[in-house]
């Protein structure tokens, strides 16, 4: 074992691990392509004045900077959406609208290290740009739910919590409450599923007092809020227009999504409020059924981010999955496949001579395509066949002594044991013949 090991948190693949990574990522490229979106890319290494105060207190104290040789104060990228801001921000004049991007990265957070979370992970990121109603939510959320359908994924194994910022602000402002205080109030609620009521604390040392009962009460009634029906009920006591508007976007939303056979897949949870200081308005994570993992994406609606990036009146919409919790929950319902890597071809070899004769149809076939792999030494017959036919390639093509004289090749296929003599003009053409046909 080397004396050097990854940094705790970091991750290596080998080939089989990488071979998975990249099972799932292209099923969300695929996926993304369908719906429209464009993929992009851009720097992991930021200014880090990108990250403060844009993304929040929590995901500041988790940056990986430095000062860089230029006397720079750098940060690796926790996350993309103040990266995809400036990106939009910069041509937002010129793109062509709906601005509906992807991409696919890798992105570094000093966490503490749990199942699911390490300190680099990659993530799949998608927004939509300029455009402010529930149209976005709507290609988004199904989106999201398509990235994990793919993978053979149905509702009984996952869920999108779908909350509103929007709603809570208006919600608390009826209860009298200040900005100030609404957003401490829902830090604590982002916190409340895991600490419970010492999620409420930061918030009595800020204020002074703890939050007075009978609005932590009706605090607490409504994060409990899990349907569409219940939601209406708490409102409907409350005279207030934004709010009234506020439940005209969840209906017409989830009839959207009812509307695209995706109703299961989404429940109302007003116990989701993100924890990123961005969103504005609707919020949703998704989590594995059995609650057994972290969660395996978020996002929601950040109105304003991109005005804070030079590009004042952009609204935005957007989330992300995590490829690490993302793949523990494909292995625990056996979804992730065997992915051998075979070749398809094995060239056998007779000698130095043979070899020289089998490396122009080994190099035209592999331009052609196909996935060739011969020994790099002279070996025994038996051994090379042995080989060929562990590797799971589905043809040996035989340059023998014998073959060579005769101006043939041997072309065998494996499954089925059975040979034929090809001239050697003839072989890629053969070869082609043979994959064509299955
Ligand atoms: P986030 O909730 O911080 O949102 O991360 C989204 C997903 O990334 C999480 O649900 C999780 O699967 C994965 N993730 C986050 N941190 C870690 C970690 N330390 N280890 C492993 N996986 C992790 C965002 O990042 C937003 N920027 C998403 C977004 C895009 N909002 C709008 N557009």
């Amino acid at each position: 074992m080397s004396t050097f090991q990854t940094l705790p948190g970091f991750r290596e693949f080998y080939p089989d691990a990488l071979a998975r990574r990249n099972h799932i990522f292209r099923l969300w490229r695929q996926t993304a392509h369908a719906f429209g979106f464009s993929e992009y890319d851009a720097p992991v290494l930021e200014p880090l004045a990108l990250y403060k105060a844009k993304s929040g207190d929590e995901i500041e104290a988790q940056l990986f900077s430095f000062t860089d040789k230029g006397g720079r104060e750098v940060a690796l990228r926790p996350e993309m959406t103040p990266t995809v801001c400036r990106l939009v921000a910069g041509k937002a004049a010129s793109l062509k609208r709906p601005i509906k991007w992807f991409s696919i990265g890798e992105f570094y957070r000093y966490e503490r290290m749990q199942k699911g979370r390490g300190r680099c992970f990659f993530q799949f990121n998608a927004d939509i740009f300029d455009e402010p109603g529930i149209e976005a939510e709507t290609e988004l959320i199904a989106l999201l739910a398509q990235c994990l359908c793919a993978f053979g994924l149905t509702e009984a194994d996952f869920l999108i919590r779908l909350s509103d910022r929007n709603l809570w602000f208006h919600y608390l402002e009826a209860l009298g409450l200040d900005e100030a205080r609404a957003r401490a109030i829902l830090a604590a609620i982002d916190k409340y599923e895991k600490a419970g009521d010492g999620a409420f604390n930061p918030y009595a040392e800020r204020f002074g007092a703890p939050l007075d009962p009978a609005i932590k009460e009706k605090v607490l009634a409504f994060l409990q809020i899990k349907t569409l029906g219940a939601l209406e009920a708490a409102l409907a006591g409350l005279d207030n227009a934004r709010l009234a508007a506020r439940l005209a976007d969840w209906r017409a939303l989830l009839g959207n999504l009812g509307a695209m056979g995706l109703r299961d897949y989404v429940g109302v949870d007003l116990g989701v409020v993100r924890g990123l200081a961005y969103y504005t308005g609707f919020v949703f994570e998704a989590f594995d059924r059995k609650g057994a993992l972290r969660a395996l994406a978020g996002g929601g609606r950040y109105d304003d981010l991109a005005g804070k990036l030079g590009c004042a009146g952009m609204p935005a919409a957007g989330f992300a999955i995590g490829d690490m919790t993302f793949a523990l929950l494909l292995e625990q319902r056996g979804l992730m496949p065997a992915l051998v890597q075979a070749p398809d071809i094995c060239a056998v070899i007779g000698g130095p001579r043979e070899r020289l004769a089998a490396f122009g149809d080994i190099h035209a076939l592999r331009a052609a395509g196909f996935r060739v792999e011969y020994p790099m030494k002279d070996a025994a017959f038996g051994r090379q066949f042995k080989a060929a036919a562990e590797s799971g390639a589905r043809l040996a093509l035989i340059y023998g002594g014998d073959e060579l004289a005769r101006g043939v090749v041997k072309i065998r296929d494996l499954a089925a044991r059975t040979e034929q003599d090809v001239p050697r003009a003839g072989v890629l053409a053969c070869v082609r013949e043979f994959f064509s046909a299955r």
